[in-house]
């Protein structure tokens, strides 16, 4: 069901783009990860850009109705500058959707009765709260020169559930099984 009200149909637009510009910052961040030698790091920026591509397939789905043209304005961080840099920006975007963007969408959504936006926002929402903290790990190790230390990250497909070592029997926030997990 595409979205009903302008409202909420902007915010999905918004979110759209700042997801997708996420999804490809963090590529990019994962070269520049690799380039200095921390594989791990690369690695959790590849994970968590699937992660924001699903939000971002999720917005888009929403928006729903006929294809039609349309300008969009989101803000964006940019600049690709030592892993370090990269990831405190990542923790200031995350925690920017985590604070601010999402809680607002997600009572927009609400109070226009907006169910289909509603819970492409709350998916969102709780994989970014797990973005800031992961993103915050990597940076405490790089500080103190080092990689960080990872076994698998795990995605969930559907929501973008993003957790360490094992998927969980089912996705906590959204019910996927564990066997539709993404490894990274
Ligand atoms: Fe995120
Ligand atoms: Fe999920």
């Amino acid at each position: 069901m595409a979205v009903k009200n302008p409202m909420t149909s902007d915010f999905l637009h918004s979110a759209y783009c700042g997801e997708s510009m996420a999804h490809m910052r963090y590529l990019i961040w994962g070269e520049v990860a690799d380039n200095e030698g921390l594989p791990n790091v690369a690695r959790l920026f590849r994970a968590i850009s699937y992660a924001e591509q699903v939000h971002a397939t999720n917005h888009f789905r929403e928006i729903g109705g006929k294809t039609a043209d349309t300008t969009v304005t989101a803000g964006g961080v940019f600049g690709s500058n030592k892993t370090a840099d990269n990831l405190q920006g990542a923790i200031n975007g995350e925690l920017h959707e985590v604070e601010q963007m999402y809680p607002v969408y997600l009572n927009a959504a609400e109070f226009q009765n907006e169910a289909g936006a509603k819970r492409s926002f709350n998916f969102a929402l709780e994989a970014e709260k797990i973005h800031a903290k992961l993103f915050q790990k990597a940076l405490d190790a790089v500080k103190s020169g080092k990689d960080i230390e990872l076994k698998s990250i795990y995605i969930c497909p559907v929501c973008g559930h993003t957790i360490l070592n094992e998927p969980p029997e089912k996705c906590p926030v959204c019910g996927t099984s564990k066997t539709s997990y993404v490894k990274f």
